[in-house]
């Protein structure tokens, strides 16, 4: 699929003002600093749509982008950044929970994990509990560039070793690097065949 037009739509505090839950929808969602924004920038080739930092924490709200006016993409607020206050943090896990519990047009969850670290247990959590409440998901390793073809290779198999502890298999996943564009083509076509198989 190709990218025509993205347009940055609001950004949401409280998820009963998201747009219209009328078409087909994907959020990414991760720790802080995973590459969340990144990725969004890249997937739609547009640098400066979603905000990005160096510093964890950036994005704080739901943000809705609508893309080739068919899609929705939504950059949400990373998880599990110590620094964040204690009461800020509750509410950031809220909205999060909240709008994945509630809206019924996302067909899928890509959760972002970095490419160079062992599966963390904030991860591994949260993922499942999406599988509990039967939430749709698929991982998206991020900042393969920053690894050697070998080390990349070798992470990947690692961090199946460690969900297959606990998973009876791996759930779908794609490698991507912001910098180097690799993934944007295997997500993309993702969803455009996610999109053929939902009518809204
Ligand atoms: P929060 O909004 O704070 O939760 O972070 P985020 O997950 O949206 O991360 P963001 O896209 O802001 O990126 C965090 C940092 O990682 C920035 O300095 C990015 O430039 C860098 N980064 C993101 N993706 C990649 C990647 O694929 N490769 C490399 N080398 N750097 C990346
Ligand atoms: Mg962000």
């Amino acid at each position: 699929m190709k990218v025509n037009t993205a347009e940055f739509i609001i950004s949401n505090s409280d998820i009963t003002r998201c747009p219209k839950a009328n078409m087909p929808e994907y959020a990414f969602i991760g720790r802080s600093n995973v590459g969340k924004s990144s990725l969004i920038n890249m997937l739609t080739n547009h640098k400066g749509l979603a905000k990005i930092s160096g510093k964890p924490g950036k994005t704080q709200l739901v943000n809705h982008f609508l893309i080739n006016k068919e899609w929705y993409l939504v950059d949400l607020p990373g998880y599990g950044y110590a620094k964040v206050s204690k009461n800020l943090k509750s509410g950031f896990s809220k909205i999060i929970y909240s709008y994945i519990e509630s809206r019924e047009n996302l067909l899928n969850l890509f959760v972002l994990v970095d490419a160079r670290h062992d599966a963390q247990q904030i991860d591994l959590n949260f993922m499942e509990w999406l599988n509990g409440k039967g939430i749709a998901f698929s991982i998206i390793f991020t900042k393969a560039d920053k690894l050697t073809k070998r080390k990349l290779a070798d992470n990947i198999e690692a961090y199946k070793q460690q969900m297959l502890v606990r998973w009876e298999e791996m759930p779908p996943y794609i490698i991507s690097s912001s910098s180097s564009g690799m993934g944007q083509e295997e997500i993309l076509n993702f969803i455009e065949e996610t999109n053929k198989i939902v009518s809204f």
